[in-house]
């Protein structure tokens, strides 16, 4: 085989791939369900359409300095101070396409081949694979008992000379747990003694439920921007349903935002700065759709958590943000790659299996979508898994007879 074993080793995104299968089935007709989507469905602000548009009718589309524009890498350092209470220069900040890429410019800028990168179980299925795309070592650290809240003595007794970052994500996809304040203070408190750098995936930390917030991680040092470990990434996908027009960022401090910048320029040059304006115009005009969206998405947390409570078996720890659960289906199915085909065959509703985010016997379920969608996606997987409920369903308009139970 002439291609790289490194690349061949590189897991293909199941999300995407789910999207990939939800959208064929629909092609064919069927109702499908897609329970398994990462992204909001209002549209895109106003604002940044008309800013987009705008930039788009000057027919001056050229390259961009890599590192963003000017006026969004202003309003970033805006965002930065109102919502972080942190002061920060330009040249702390690197625009780039999504937070994904964001990710990995971090990762990309501070591994040397076989650093340990420690990742919290359950995990965003794109951690592991782009630590080993930068031949560092994704090393796992699993809560034991059950509640999606990491433990510090986990994680300290994962450490090793060779640990050169950990990554949180709070609050967390996929179990919308946000962690707590006592963790955060300890886990930051202990990589600034040890200089491991702290990469904060902060994409959903205003879609939060119940008058909870995420307590920025800046809180926990007293640090300057340039001194600290910690490292903010954050974007326009989800809190403002703008998953398509790629642009997130990281706030770090200066060196380390060149040496990305510098990365950045041979791989994509910079991001379009079309999109760029978009995502300004997102950033700078009303913020009551990122409430408007909070707000619908709480109002599904609660329903798909009443929904479970008529599911028997099935035990679903309560998200606290973002928009996906990670219920647990063990007493249904161990194997949560069958169950999830099992469920998209018989029942045409899309899963994510929890063994891609390192929690076997769960689902991931999505409920960004409609509350339709949320409870008869729910009752779908009732009847295909539950003896209990009526052995008869409309899919579409088409009469299903379940003969399997
Ligand atoms: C935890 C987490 N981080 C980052 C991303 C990627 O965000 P973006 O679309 O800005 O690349 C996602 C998308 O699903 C995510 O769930």
């Amino acid at each position: 085989m002439t291609l790289s074993t490194l690349a061949r080793s590189i897991a293909e995104s199941p999300t995407l791939r789910l999207n990939e299968e939800a959208r064929l089935l629909r092609e064919r007709g069927e109702a499908v369900i897609h329970l398994g989507i990462g992204e909001p469905k209002n549209r895109a602000p106003l604002t940044a359409l008309l800013s987009a548009a705008a930039k788009l009718n000057t027919g001056e589309i050229k390259y961009s300095p890599t590192d963003g524009i000017p006026s969004l890498k202003k309003a970033i350092i805006r965002y930065t101070e109102e919502n972080y209470d942190k002061v920060i220069a330009p040249e702390n900040v690197i625009v780039s396409a999504g937070a994904k890429q964001s990710i990995f410019n971090i990762l990309y800028a501070i591994l040397n081949p076989q650093d340990e990168v420690l990742i919290l179980a359950p995990f965003w299925v794109s951690y592991p694979e782009m630590v080993k795309m930068c031949y560092g070592v994704p090393v796992i650290v699993t809560p034991e008992d059950g509640t999606f809240q990491p433990r510090f003595e986990d994680i300290e007794r994962k450490l090793t000379s060779a640990t050169k970052a950990i990554i949180v994500n709070s609050p967390n996809n996929p179990s919308g747990v946000i962690f707590s304040d006592e963790f955060l203070s300890q886990l930051i408190d202990l990589c600034e003694r040890r200089g491991i750098y702290v990469i904060m995936d902060d994409i959903y930390h205003k879609l939060v439920f119940d008058g909870k917030h995420p307590t920025p991680g800046y809180r926990f040092t007293t640090k300057d921007v340039e001194s600290t470990k910690i490292i903010v990434v954050n974007g326009v996908a989800k809190l403002y349903g703008m998953t398509g027009f790629r642009i997130g960022w990281a706030v770090a401090n200066r060196q380390l935002t060149q040496v990305m910048t510098n990365v950045q320029s041979q791989i994509t040059t910079c991001t379009s700065p079309f999109l760029q304006v978009a995502a300004e115009g997102a950033l700078t005009g009303l913020q009551s759709i990122v409430e408007n969206l909070r707000l619908a998405i709480q109002n599904n947390r609660d329903v798909i958590m009443q929904e479970f409570k008529s599911f028997p078996g099935v035990k679903c720890v309560k998200p606290e943000g973002t928009f996906y659960c990670l219920p647990d289906f063990r007493a249904y199915q161990k194997d949560s790659v069958a169950l999830s085909n099992f469920l998209l065959k018989k029942a045409f509703v899309v899963t994510v299996p929890g063994k891609e985010f390192g929690m076997e016997g769960h689902l991931r379920l999505s409920y960004a979508g409609s509350i339709k969608d949320v409870t008869e996606g729910i009752a779908r997987i009732k009847w295909a898994l539950d003896p209990q409920s009526p052995n008869e369903i409309y899919i579409g308009d088409k009469k299903m007879v379940r003969d399997w139970l």
